[in-house]
């Protein structure tokens, strides 16, 4: 489907890198952002996560190079143009997750040829809204369609994860890929991270999730992601399973004997994991309510057991059921970024109005 931010965008990157590069792009690609309603932090540990892909996205232009192996690199962000070399490395620039998914499918094409891309977004950076999964897989749409390349979705949230993991060097899991590879718009994504398993998920009628960003921005490759990760893999050691999601209910009396923090990290997967499942279970029964209470145990869990909250999203959250909401979370990677609101849809021009007067830093995102 063709929402009028994609066909916008892909206007926006198509004449970017005519006017950059004095020549017409071969092809445009978009790939959306999304957010994530529940299950945080769980997909690395083998958990359940159930985001929505947004109507805010990356378009990605490609056309023919200058010369063989360089990649020209523009944007609408950013002034400054960049040109690297197909072989390189990670430097830590936004360039890194298209030359990283550029690598993944067609370096031979490059290295005989070259490339320009150009990129337009209109998902802001570190609002834990996916921008990095957006550029990868935008990127590996518009090199298959540039190429002749099989596009597989599975493959493709396969292949940015490893971009991430393997070129980039941030330790996530593969829900933001998948989501923005394989969602579809209109509804959430179940996805079981361990066996990849997927269905759509029903969003309830006559509700919206608004995306609110906090005002504090996140950079997960410097924050306490990678801490977490690590955290989350101590954890097992101490109570001899593979994976955290191996863990239940049953399981929390031995896992709060483990030491400061691991058992409440290990407390948070099994909680949110546990609110994840039970909140496909109300999406399909249509319980909006149901469901706004159980992001609310969400968010909870974020903020006491894994601390991935900062005092910013505690207060909105707080701020919104207080308000009505039927619930609240912080939404993504965490330590900062945005957060996902459910209210009734007669309700979302006055609640909006009420937060953005009482919080001026933060910014209404998306209404879904
Ligand atoms: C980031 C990572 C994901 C996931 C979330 C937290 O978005 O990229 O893999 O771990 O944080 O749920």
């Amino acid at each position: 489907m063709h929402t009028s931010t994609e066909t916008d965008l892909n206007r926006t990157a198509s004449q970017g890198f005519e006017a950059r590069f004095g020549r017409v792009p071969a092809v445009v690609a978009f790939a959306p952002g999304r957010v994530n309603l529940m299950g945080e932090h769980t997909d690395y540990n083998g958990g359940y996560v159930l985001p929505m892909p947004l109507g805010l996205g990356v378009s990605v232009a490609l056309g023919p190079g200058d010369s063989p192996g360089d990649i020209r690199f523009a944007s609408a962000a950013f002034e400054a143009e960049e040109t690297r070399r197909v072989d390189e490395a990670a430097t830590g620039a936004w360039s890194d997750y298209v030359l990283g998914a550029l690598k993944a499918l067609v370096t031979s094409e490059i290295t005989e040829a070259g490339l320009c891309v150009f990129v337009a977004s209109n998902l802001p950076m570190g609002a834990g809204l996916s921008s990095s999964a957006a550029i990868e897989i935008g990127t590996l749409r518009a090199a298959a369609a540039m190429f002749s390349k099989p596009a597989d979705p599975v493959d493709f949230a396969l292949k940015a994860r490893a971009v991430e993991n393997d070129f980039v060097g941030m330790p996530c899991g593969i829900m933001d890929q998948f989501a923005v590879s394989v969602g579809a718009p209109g509804n959430a994504l179940f996805l079981d991270t361990r066996t990849l398993e997927y269905h759509p998920a029903p969003l309830p009628e006559g509700y919206s999730f608004l995306v609110i960003h906090s005002g504090v921005s996140h950079q997960l490759t410097d924050s306490g992601y990678a801490t977490r990760v690590a955290e989350c893999k101590a954890a097992c050691t101490a109570l001899g399973v593979e994976m955290l999601s191996d863990l239940d209910d049953d399981d929390l009396p031995r896992i709060d004997a483990i030491a400061e923090p691991l058992n409440r990290r290990a407390r948070h997967i099994v909680t949110d994991n546990r609110l994840t499942r039970d909140g496909l279970a109300v999406l399909e029964a249509g319980d909006a309510v149901a469901f706004g209470r159980l992001m609310v145990g969400s968010h909870a869990t974020e903020r006491d057991n894994y601390q991935i909250t900062v005092p910013e999203t505690d207060a909105l959250v707080a701020a919104a059921v207080a308000d009505g909401a039927l619930g609240a979370r912080q939404t993504g990677g965490g330590f900062g970024g945005a957060i996902v609101v459910l209210v009734a849809d007669e309700a979302v021009d006055g609640f909006s109005a009420r937060l953005a007067a009482a919080f001026p830093a933060t910014r209404l995102l998306a209404v879904t």
